[in-house]
């Protein structure tokens, strides 16, 4: 299949990544808050990395996190993509939906905006049975993300992240899901 390198929403491009976006993605990474359900902040140099892994994944399952690109300003503001789950769980192997925006740029709608649009790639042209969404459960922002794209928390799912130290409060993962005819009735109504 073709790569899906672009995808465009009413206010948002969907784009590859640039190397000019690290300057505003590394200060991203390295805010408190945007960073406040992640083990820690990244560094300059860990931001780069990501942004070599996101590229990676691109290269080699034809899709990802897209950059995302205000159109009315060109505002480099953040990324939402989707991910083959990089570890094992109960639910792997998935494919995942995730968002992170910067912080300027909260409370305007973009993260459903762009999910909607990710979410519709990975079942109209990546023709998933079904897409997972995952984060600690304290990270109430994100979970109302799932749920304005139409996602259901498993809380038989729910899971200690592999990744996160044991005994860390920000192990403990809720799980969320939508199937492709779950997603086709919020389609339909
Ligand atoms: C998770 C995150 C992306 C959510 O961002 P957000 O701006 O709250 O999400 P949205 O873009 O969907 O905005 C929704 C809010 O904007 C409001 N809004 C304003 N204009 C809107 C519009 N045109 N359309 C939809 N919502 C709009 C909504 O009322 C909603 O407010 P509510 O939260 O009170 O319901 C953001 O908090 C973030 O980047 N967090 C840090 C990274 C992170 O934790 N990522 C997830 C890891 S699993």
């Amino acid at each position: 299949m073709e790569p899906i390198l672009e995808l465009e929403s009413a206010r948002l491009l969907m784009r590859q990544w640039r190397d000019e976006d690290l300057p505003a993605f590394a200060a991203m990474c390295a805010d408190p808050q945007v960073m406040r359900y992640f083990p820690a902040p990244l560094s300059r140099l860990e931001s780069a990395a990501l942004i070599g892994r996101i590229r990676g994944h691109f290269a080699e399952h034809g899709f990802g996190g897209w950059a995302l690109e205000r159109k009315d300003n060109g505002a480099f503001i953040g990324f939402t993509g989707l991910g083959v789950v990089g570890f094992e769980a109960p639910f792997t192997p998935a494919t995942e939906i995730g968002w992170r925006l910067a912080r300027e740029h909260w409370g305007l709608g973009y993260a459903s905006e762009a999910a909607w649009t990710a979410l519709r790639c990975g079942f109209d042209r990546l023709q998933l049975d079904q897409v997972v969404a995952f984060t600690t459960e304290a990270n109430l922002p994100s979970q109302k993300v799932m749920q304005a794209i139409g996602m259901h928390p498993d809380p038989a799912g729910d899971f200690q992240h592999p990744n996160v130290q044991a005994g860390h409060p920000l192990r403990s993962h809720v799980l969320y899901r939508i199937t492709r005819e779950q997603w086709l009735e919020t389609l339909h109504g």
